[in-house]
């Protein structure tokens, strides 16, 4: 079957290690069913599956994609849960120890097909077309449990959103604006402050840039670059949340300002199978959809690799199939 691969990690060099060919057609195992792809996204996770980071080396080669939309055999319309665990594990699935999201462990959705468990597929509501559904999965996912089950924010509160164009950041202006919050953007150039603000940004600032007040919570994807800034953003007692840490992961961590002021950080990871469900329904209820800045042909991923390493972001880069 079609499908878009890394052949072997490239710490250095990412786009080295792509592939767009054939790989074998994949066993369905009892429990588990095939989706066929329609549309699936991109995310920084590809980029470092491609590094060899978060991956064993044995797994290689791995088709790329953690995310998706696609049609069951039957002709059900799916969005795919990527976060495949035990199991036998009960509650939340983003704590099980054995979880991995697709491409770490699974082959992953850039290709024609797509093997999960059947509990990792739900249905996709009519009102978002694939290609809308297909960055839930990530991107949305992720945003959707760093705000309504990480932050403890209420509406009316203000939220800092460190980046302005990317998947996660983008994600989290609509579903701020849409819950009442007041959602505050920095982003490095204008023109991505200016996206930022017709996705319902109240204010945008350079990155870096004193606020006018401090902020209830700050949403992280940044990492090194950001990570001062959003420490002096935060109100005593105020929260961040982190998810990624493109710039780098070793920030110093301000630790006087932290205790002083009795701040909290906190990890988030994915989503449950749950939140998913809600998340879909949320779309469903407001009409928010997600800012899609380019779409291509899953044969294109080279292309829309680059655009991703180059920052050249307006939202997510939908792969369609
Ligand atoms: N833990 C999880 O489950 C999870 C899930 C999804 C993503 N992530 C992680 O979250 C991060 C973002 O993912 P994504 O898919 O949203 O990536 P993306 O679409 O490429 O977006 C990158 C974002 O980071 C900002 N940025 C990058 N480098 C920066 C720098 N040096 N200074 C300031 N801002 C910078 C960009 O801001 P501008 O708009 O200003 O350019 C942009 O908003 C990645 O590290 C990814 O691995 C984690």
């Amino acid at each position: 079957m079609f499908a878009v691969y890394a052949d072997a990690p490239s710490p250095d060099d990412p786009i080295a290690a792509l592939r767009v060919g054939e790989r074998p057609e994949p066993e369905v195992p009892d429990g588990w069913v095939a989706v066929r792809m329609r549309a699936a996204s991109l995310n920084m996770h590809d980029v470092w599956t491609l590094r060899g980071v978060g991956i064993k080396a044995e797994q290689f080669p791995m088709i790329l994609g953690c995310d998706g939309a696609g049609v069951l055999g039957d002709g059900t319309e799916v969005v795919l849960h990527s976060v495949i665990g035990d199991p036998q594990w009960a509650g939340d699935e983003t704590l099980d120890p054995r979880r991995t999201v697709l491409t770490e462990k699974y082959q992953g959705s850039f290709a024609d097909l797509v093997v999960v468990p059947a509990r990792n597929v739900l249905p996709k509501p009519a009102g978002l077309s694939f290609a809308e559904a297909a960055c839930m999965g990530t991107a949305w996912l992720t945003a959707y449990r760093m705000l309504f089950v990480k932050s403890g924010l209420r509406p009316g509160q203000t939220m800092l959103i460190q980046g302005a164009s990317g998947g996660v950041a983008t994600a989290l202006i609509a579903l701020g604006r849409a819950t009442g919050l007041r959602v505050w953007v920095t982003g490095r150039t204008e023109e991505k402050r200016a996206l930022a603000e017709q996705l319902g940004a109240h204010a945008t600032f350079e990155s870096g840039a004193r606020l006018p007040e401090r902020v209830d919570a700050v949403f992280e994807t940044v990492g090194k670059a950001t990570w001062a800034h959003s420490m002096r953003a935060l109100k005593p007692g105020g929260i961040i949340v982190i998810s990624g840490a493109t710039s780098g992961p070793d920030p110093g961590a301000d630790l006087q300002r932290l205790f002083f002021l009795q701040l909290r950080v906190v990890g988030s990871t994915m989503g449950t199978r749950d939140e998913l469900a809600d998340l879909l329904r949320f779309c469903d209820v407001t009409g928010i959809r997600p800012a899609i800045g380019a779409e291509l042909p899953m044969t294109e991923t080279e292309t829309a690799l680059r655009q991703m390493l180059d920052g050249d972001t307006a939202g997510k880069i939908v792969l369609t199939r």
